[in-house]
């Protein structure tokens, strides 16, 4: 017989713990004091228990190495002393609403006082609403929608639905993709860092030039010839942590072309770049074609409880039919998510957000026209659609810079996962006029210091 071991604490202190930790979950203000310990408290909770890296690795955070996140409202949070920042981060395409859009924080409020999570057993109403409407939303045929929780879920999703109704077993995707780090999703992600620890991953993987469509169509000529056509090829509209890569306008015509040619499934990753972000409802709309697949995460939740989705076509999903249950997780689409997800769409089609992307754009591209010519040998490029823009500088350790600089003066912004010369502005879509001028002045400052330090 094994030894019993006993517990690593008395159950009377965790419970004392947890008693504490709700306390702070219910208060808005805490005293010097309490704010003091609570910080130790976090501090010593990430370096023991989440990853102290994370304390070290923070491509955002200014001189405050324990900035710590405690309420946040519209295009706004602020941290535990109380410093309100203009988020211009956006949780990288998570907040589109905005922070606690009232609409969509009282509609989740009115499902969980009703029933949160479902039997996953008798039929939920909410999975069928919010599958209606993004049905009746999407561009073409897609018409059947898998709920998930997040952007990487939703990726696998599309992956099974691919192979599904195709019987392929080989996928094209696209170097500088990010597809999410599951081990499906992280097989079409590009960057070596993320996939050399895990290889082999999905055998039959390639990828090929982003925005190379006369590559793409000798590559798709190739794997036919030997005998490898793909499930899939999946792309992103606008690459977003490759660096808001904005491909030639007839990359995506041309995908659909190849598609319908082969019969391969053309899967759109609109986690990031979806829901209005480029001002329009989903990415793929500017090219005017209609995917096979359609992913969508972040910011289908309503900026409030994770939700993912994979929508597909009849001919894409009906492989499901016979066995609902041949691809299922308990609590994707639950009824709090999907609320959420109905709030969002109501929000984004009632408040123009698309329009508001569109206006944002401008005034945000006319301000960094002006800080491109200012700073010249420091910011070298600006690009994207809507509010899916980056600032590209010299090098990444500038770039960097320049982040920590305007965080220190309480603007949020961040790097890609490529690197730091890329600098993405990715707001809610809401955020006001006033915060775009206060953040292009944030930027012109922050740039004027670096630019100092580095080249006068
Ligand atoms: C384009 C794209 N696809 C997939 C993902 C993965 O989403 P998640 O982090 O929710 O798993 C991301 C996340 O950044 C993304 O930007």
């Amino acid at each position: 017989m094994g030894e019993i071991k006993m517990p690593r604490k008395n159950f009377d202190e965790v419970l004392k713990y947890t008693e504490y930790a709700m306390r702070t979950t219910a208060q808005k203000e805490m005293t010097a004091k309490e704010k003091e310990f609570f910080i130790n408290e976090t501090r010593h909770n990430f370096n023991n228990h989440i990853n102290p890296g994370f304390l070290e690795y923070r491509k955002s955070a200014g001189d405050d190495e324990m900035a710590m996140e405690w309420m946040a409202n519209g295009d706004t949070f602020t941290d535990l002393h109380g410093k309100e920042y203009i988020d211009c981060l956006g949780g990288f395409g998570s907040f589109n609403c905005g922070h606690r859009h009232p609409i969509i924080v009282k509609n989740v409020m009115n499902q969980l006082e009703k029933q949160p999570l479902s039997s996953a057993e008798l039929i939920d109403a909410n999975r069928g609403l919010l599958a209606r409407i993004i049905a009746d939303v999407t561009p073409g045929d897609l018409q059947y929608t898998f709920f998930t929780s997040s952007g990487t879920e939703a990726m696998e999703s599309g992956l099974k639905m691919a192979t599904l109704a195709t019987g392929r077993h080989y996928y094209v995707a696209f170097k500088g993709d990010f597809h999410g780090k599951t081990m499906g999703a992280l097989s079409m992600t590009s960057k070596a860092h993320y996939r050399e620890p895990f290889l082999p991953l999905l055998q039959g993987t390639r990828h090929a030039p982003f925005g190379d469509l006369e590559y793409l169509k000798k590559l798709i000529d190739i794997m036919e010839y030997v005998g490898e056509l793909p499930a899939a090829i999946i792309y992103e509209p606008i690459q977003g942590e490759g660096g808001v890569i904005v491909p030639p306008d007839d990359f995506i015509p041309g995908i659909r072309e190849i598609c319908i040619k082969y019969d391969i499934m053309m899967v759109a990753d609109e986690i990031q770049v979806g829901m209005g972000r480029t001002g329009y409802l989903f990415a793929t709309d500017y090219s005017d074609v209609a995917p096979d697949i359609l992913c969508l995460g972040k910011s289908i939740s309503g900026s409030v409880i994770p939700l993912s989705a994979c929508v597909c076509t009849e001919r894409a999903f009906r492989g499901m039919f016979p066995d609902p249950l041949l691809h299922s997780t308990t609590t994707g689409g639950n009824p709090i998510a999907t609320a959420a997800g109905i709030a969002a769409f109501n929000v984004i089609l009632s408040e123009d957000l698309c329009g508001k992307a569109q206006k944002g754009e401008k005034i945000f591209k006319e301000g960094m026209g002006v800080l491109l010519k200012k700073y010249p040998k420091l910011f070298v490029d600006f690009r994207g659609r809507g509010l899916m823009l980056a600032m590209e500088f010299c090098d990444g350790d500038k770039g960097y810079e320049v982040v920590h600089e305007a965080f220190n003066r309480r603007l949020l912004l961040s790097g890609s996962l490529i690197n730091a010369r890329t600098i993405r502005i990715e707001p809610p879509l809401n955020i006001t006029e006033a915060h775009i001028k206060e953040a292009i002045e944030i930027l012109n400052v922050s740039m004027g210091i670096v630019y100092n330090r580095h080249f006068n």
